[in-house]
Order: structure tokens, then sequence, then C-alpha cells
């Protein structure tokens, strides 16, 4: 049987699914995330009054309240909640509420206990499950996609302190399963970066895997496409960025995704996960 739906037989929780952790973000920090989304997935957001979710936003709203605002340009009509499990930060942010617009209220990975059965086009959660085991990843994100519309988005990831870096997997609830769409990679070019850079950032899924035989293939062939880029007297990190993407996909054959937009912008977008991901079909 499909993971979503022996999770949506489940009892409904009161409770939220997960343990407080550490609150920090930044003003900011998770503009990247934002912009891929607003390139890749406008037309997922553009109909409706569709609702958006932030989990665990933090000690501050400021990332929740940043994602609508960036995503208004697409869709006027946005609805957002942010959750949050730690009770104190729901507080803080309560001055940001709009009516029936921005909410903040007590929540968990059960976001359809929050939302009180209603389904969210896009649901995110940034620099969340870094901070749980690798066993528990499975359950959080098929609770969390339990509360996705037909459609709709997952994004969960993590970066470095100031959103330089980013590393996200993306999914898409398509009918009751989750599919694995792509696996990003995200720098603003502000410094000189190597592929084993991101390894720190990796989803909590994959951190301790990175000397499995798929992940260090990869790693490996990005490091040899950003030295070719380098020894051809590439001097410019978006365009050893760029060509380093080329090679990954031109010579080793790699699912990149082939929107020279997204390159240019600073994101690599792997259409693999890199690793089997039985949990999603089990
Ligand atoms: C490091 S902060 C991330 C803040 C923000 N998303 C960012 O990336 O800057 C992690 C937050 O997630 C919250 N959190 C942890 N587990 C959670 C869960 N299961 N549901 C909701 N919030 C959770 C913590 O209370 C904490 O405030």
């Amino acid at each position: 049987m499909n993971s979503l739906l022996k999770l949506g037989a489940m009892p409904r929780r009161t409770r939220p699914v997960g343990q407080p952790t550490r609150g920090k973000t930044a003003l900011n920090r998770l503009r990247q995330i934002d912009v891929f989304i607003a390139l890749t997935y406008a037309d997922v957001l553009s109909s409706g009054s569709p609702l958006i979710v932030d989990v665990g936003y933090g000690a501050q709203a400021w990332t929740a309240l940043e994602m609508r605002e960036r995503w208004l340009t697409i869709n006027p009509r946005l609805r957002l909640l942010g959750l949050e499990i730690d009770a104190e930060r729901v507080a803080v942010a309560q001055p940001y509420a709009q009516q029936s617009l921005i909410e903040f209220k007590l929540g968990g990975f059960n976001v359809r206990d929050a939302t009180n059965g209603e389904r969210a086009r896009m649901i995110r959660a940034y620099n969340v499950l870094r901070q749980y085991e690798e066993t528990e990843v499975p359950a959080a994100i098929l609770t969390m996609a339990n509360g996705l519309e037909d459609g709709g988005i997952l994004i969960e990831g993590t970066s470095n302190p100031t959103g330089r870096m980013v590393v996200s997997d993306v999914y898409r609830k398509v009918s009751t399963s989750l599919r694995h769409e792509m696996l990003v990679f995200g720098t603003n070019f502000r410094e000189a970066l190597e592929p084993v850079d991101f390894q720190t950032i990796l989803p909590k899924r994959l951190i301790h895997h990175m000397r499995d035989d798929a992940p260090l293939r990869f790693f490996e062939a990005w490091r040899r496409g950003l030295s070719i880029a380098k020894g051809a007297g590439r001097t410019n990190l978006r365009e050893q960025w760029i060509s380093a993407g080329n090679y990954l996909r031109d010579q080793a054959g790699y699912p990149i995704d082939p929107r020279e937009r997204l390159l240019r912008r600073g994101y690599l977008a792997l259409r693999d996960p890199l690793l089997p991901l039985a949990w999603l079909d089990s």
C-alpha cells in the first residue's frame, strides 16, 4: 500500500508532531529558495487562493513573511500559515498576522491537523529536519505531504547560516503518492565554491551517505566539471558554475534541468535523489 494512504488512515492528532529545536533564522536567508520556486513552480501557485505553509519558521517570522511577499507577484491571493512547534515563537509572530491572509499557529509535521483538514498547495520546511535523526525523516516528510493538495509541492532543505548556499529536496504529491522531483543546489556566487562545500548542508536523508556509490560519483563528476572549466581559463564564478552544470548533463549523463536561466541564476537542479527512496513507494 502506498505510504501516503497508510498515513492518511492514521488517526488525527491534536498535538504537534516533532520536537522543539534551535530557532536560529535570518532576514533573507531563504531568498534563494523563494526565487527558485518562483522560477520553477509559478504554475503551481498561480490559480485560486492557495494556502502556503512554512513549517518551523524559527525564532522570528521573517522568512515566512518574505516567502509570501516574494510569491505575491505570482498570485496576490496567497494565504500564509506559519507553523512552529515552540509556543513562544508562535507568540512572537502574532503581530504579523493578518486576518484570513497570514496566520501563525502552534503546529508540527502534521500540517493537516493544524489546518483543520484544508490542504496546502505548497509546504516548506527549511533548516528543520537537519536537527532530527535520519531515521525520523521518512515519517516527517510523509506526514507533511499528507497535508498537500494533489499536485502540491513540498520543499525540504538546509542552508548555511546566511543563505549563501542552499540544498533542497523538492517533492510533488501526485494523486495519493509522493514523488521526488529534484535535488537542488543553489549559490548566490558571492564566494567561490567547491561541490564538496554543499556536503555539509545536504538533506538529512543524504548527509550520512556521502561514501555511498551514487553520491560519491556525482560529487566527483561535478568536481571534475568545475576543474575543467577552471582549466579552460574561466575565472567568472557564474561561468564556471554553468560550465560544470553543462558538463554534468552532457558529458557525465546526469539529468540536470536544462533550463539555462536556472543555471545562470545559480541553481543546479538534479532530477535524481542520488539514493533510493524506498519509503516513498513502499
Ligand atoms: C533553525 S530554525 C529554522 C528557521 C527558518 N525555517 C530558517 O530556515 O531560517 C528551526 C525551527 O523549526 C522548529 N521546529 C522543529 N521541529 C518542528 C516541527 N516538527 N514542526 C514545526 N516546527 C518545528 C523549531 O522550533 C525551530 O524554531
